[in-house]
């Protein structure tokens, strides 16, 4: 499970994560909403050690993320992030881009990395596409790659920010059933997102932040439909769901 226990963490002088306390067990599906710049990218960012924090702690697994012993490529293998932006390399094929990480962090030989990518794009739907140049695939099947791309490290956890915001609104649903279909598998997955309807679909939890700390946190139906919370009342009633 991912224990993160009052967690600050501050840039210079501006405090942006105040004190987040929050669990998630295996299987969960947390989604994460609330207004820009209330510290939600951040959060997804220490949980993998992206980035540091100044107090409390994060643990995956009983693994202290923030310990000096930690192997940080291990445990962003087990942890793996998908972004807004999807990072892929456009000068490898849709195929090497999925198998690049197994064989420089993962060692493994080419042909056995390629099997497992090639699975993975299989998984997403991109199996017919693997020798194209992901300059020929759309947003959302750039998108569907990176999720590829952090899948054939077998993870345990994923965390998504945002994965959809940058898409043409016809291409988000084909990467929302991506996660959805990884959901079903049992993946425990911690997702920010804009798109609150799905976060109601998906979420075993939704945790509504706002101003660096978690204001309320539990099942989306009563996150969502009854808030009780008058920030995330606030919030919701700006949103289109
Ligand atoms: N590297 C950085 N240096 C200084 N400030 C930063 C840095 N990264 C983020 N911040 C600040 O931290 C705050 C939280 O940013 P964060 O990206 O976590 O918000 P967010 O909730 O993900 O917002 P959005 O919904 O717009 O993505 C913001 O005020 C941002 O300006
Ligand atoms: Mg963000």
């Amino acid at each position: 499970m991912i224990e993160i226990k009052n967690v600050h963490k501050s840039y210079g002088n501006l405090n942006i994560l105040k004190g987040v306390d929050m669990s998630v067990e295996k299987g969960e599906v947390v989604s994460i909403i609330g207004p820009s710049g209330s510290g939600k990218s951040t959060l997804l960012q220490c949980i993998n050690g992206l980035e540091s924090i100044s107090d409390g702690n994060i643990c995956v697994d009983g693994v202290n993320v923030f310990s000096r012993a930690t192997d940080l490529n291990a445990l962003r293998a087990n942890v793996g992030i998908v972004f807004q932006q999807y990072n892929v390399f456009p000068h490898l094929s849709v195929l090497d881009n999925a198998a690049l990480a197994l064989k420089v962090v993962r060692k493994m030989k080419r042909k056995s990395a390629e099997e497992v990518a090639y699975a993975q794009l299989e998984k997403v739907g991109l199996g017919d596409k693997a020798s194209m140049s992901p300059t020929q695939l759309s947003g959302g099947q750039q998108q569907r790659l990176a999720i590829a791309r952090a899948l054939a490290m077998q993870p345990r956890y994923m965390l998504f920010d945002e994965v959809t915001a940058a898409l043409d609104p016809q291409l988000v649903r084909e990467v929302l059933d991506t996660l959805l279909m990884l959901s079903t598998e049992g993946m425990t997955m911690v997702l920010v997102t804009h798109e609150i309807a799905f976060a109601r679909e998906v979420s075993s939890r939704v945790a509504f932040f706002d101003a660096g700390k978690i204001a309320e946190i539990g099942p989306p139906r009563q996150v969502i439909d009854s808030p009780k919370n008058e920030r995330t009342q606030q919030f919701l009633s700006h949103q289109i769901h």
